[in-house]
């Protein structure tokens, strides 16, 4: 792709938000067997998401990016990864239903492990420790020799990554995400839920129409697209001795990809245009996202867009928008109109998760639904004004059945946030919010399509 890149270029420049192992001696050794073990994804499968990116990016398709703030090492769970899965499968049916195109799935999955912090340190009774990093780096515990970065602990994910990725693809080729079980993805404790009304509605509609396919002769045994998905993993490019050990040359096409994941992005921290991770992840071919905070100027953005997509490719590059509700409007549109003046082809994803972090009267980290919601509406506002495509969405979620952002149909209050608080990191929608969203997502993106048509 670049022919002035090595994948351990990234060493010479300025990094932020990684750890200093103090056993370097370890670190290599970890690095040597990384090397030399499978990678995770095949470039194959990148090329297709990027060409699914690239429809996206055109409005003939949506993306559906979610998952785990922080996957953990003590919930890695085959029922935590099977209702995750289930919740985005939901996901995409109510907004492929809404849309009537197809929906590109990305898991924040099997390699989502290393956090930026905005303090390296945290006190807690006046004690003061190193920041919890992301269980590829440091323990939780709040410890002192939990906190110190363990280069081994990298292993540790490398395994996880690959057990988890190996349930997905199971699930997604092997016939759990036959459309024929659209009723089989509900999870139990929200089945009785009056929010889960609209869903059991819509699920039934689709059964319905399958029984009229079937009847024409079109089934889950002579259909692919009825009885498998394409579901795609993604995560930070924050720890790049983790990325650089899995960075392999592509044999089809001799260029390098990242073998850690489908696609990589980079955090609204990391984003230095001459930073590491911006080097490590211009020489990459899989599809990149790029997170776009309040702080981005247009010139800094443009000035990205030529390091990680110099040829200007459909698909290379998903701007994901994260400014805070009631910030969009300051925002998005300047970056939008620098964008469109230079003619730069990017996917527009809306993260409204990671402007809405506010403390609670309770003294949890959360994030009122009301926010999240009012934040994508102000995004697909934006760019019907601006002509542009909203493309995407990109949020927090699990499959649990947790209490860590207020609101919702089944109403998580500031007093109920200590219910059930399992996360290791940020807030996440628990799935019935996660349902509630899509359902305003697929509503918007149904009045686009009708004035579309209307206007045809
Ligand atoms: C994240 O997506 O987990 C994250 C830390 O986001 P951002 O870089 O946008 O703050
Ligand atoms: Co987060």
């Amino acid at each position: 792709m670049c022919a002035d890149w090595t994948k351990s270029a990234w060493r010479s420049k300025p990094r932020v938000q990684m750890p200093d192992y103090p056993d370097a001696q370890g670190l290599e050794e970890v690095e040597g067997k990384l090397a030399s073990y499978p990678p995770l994804v095949f470039a194959g499968e990148a090329r297709r998401l990027r060409q699914e990116l690239a429809e996206a990016s055109e409005g003939r398709a949506f993306l559906l990016q979610g998952g785990d703030c922080a996957e953990s090492f003590a919930e890695f769970r085959a029922d935590n990864i099977r209702d995750t899965f289930k919740v985005m499968l939901q996901m995409a049916v109510v907004l492929t239903f809404g849309a009537r195109c197809p929906v590109v799935k990305i898991g924040r999955m099997a390699g989502q492990f290393a956090k930026p912090r905005s303090a390296g340190t945290e006190t807690i009774g006046g004690v003061e420790l190193p920041s919890y990093r992301g269980d590829i780096i440091n323990g939780f515990d709040f410890t002192a020799e939990a906190r110190v970065p363990d280069p081994n602990r990298m292993l540790q994910a490398y395994t996880q990554a690959a057990a988890t990725l190996n349930l997905l693809r199971a699930f997604s080729q092997g016939g759990f995400a036959d459309i024929n079980r659209v009723h089989s993805w509900t999870l139990d404790f929200t089945a009785g839920e009056e929010g889960y009304a609209e869903y059991r509605e819509l699920a039934d509609r689709i059964s319905e129409s399958l029984e009229f396919m079937t009847a024409a002769g079109v089934n889950g045994s002579n259909s692919d697209a009825l009885h498998r998905v394409n579901y795609y993993t993604s995560h930070e490019a924050l720890l790049l001795e983790y990325e650089e050990a899995l960075c392999r040359v592509d044999s089809t096409t001799g260029i390098p990809i990242a073998g850690s994941g489908h696609m990589l992005w980079i955090g609204d921290r990391t984003r230095q245009v001459d930073g590491a991770h911006v080097e490590f992840c211009r020489g990459v071919q899989n599809p990149i996202g790029l997170k776009c905070g309040p702080s981005i100027t247009e010139s800094d953005l443009l000035r990205l867009i030529d390091k990680l997509n110099p040829k200007n490719e459909a698909g290379r590059l998903t701007l994901i928008a994260r400014f805070g509700a009631g910030q969009v409007g300051e925002h998005l549109p300047r970056l939008i109109r620098a964008v469109e003046r230079e003619g730069r082809k990017v996917l527009w994803s809306c993260d409204p998760m990671h402007g809405n972090t506010i403390k609670s009267e309770t003294g949890y980290k959360t994030r009122p639904f009301e926010r999240v919601l009012r934040e994508v509406r102000e995004f697909f506002a934006i760019h019907a004004a601006e002509g542009t495509i909203p493309g995407g969405v990109h949020f927090e979620m699990t499959g649990r059945d947790v209490t860590e952002c207020t609101g919702g149909v089944r109403a998580v209050t500031d007093e109920t946030l200590s219910d059930r608080y399992h996360t290791a990191c940020d807030p996440r929608l628990n799935a019935s919010q996660s349902l509630e969203l899509a359902f305003l997502v697929a509503d918007m993106l149904h009045n686009r399509l009708r004035a579309q048509r209307a206007a045809v």
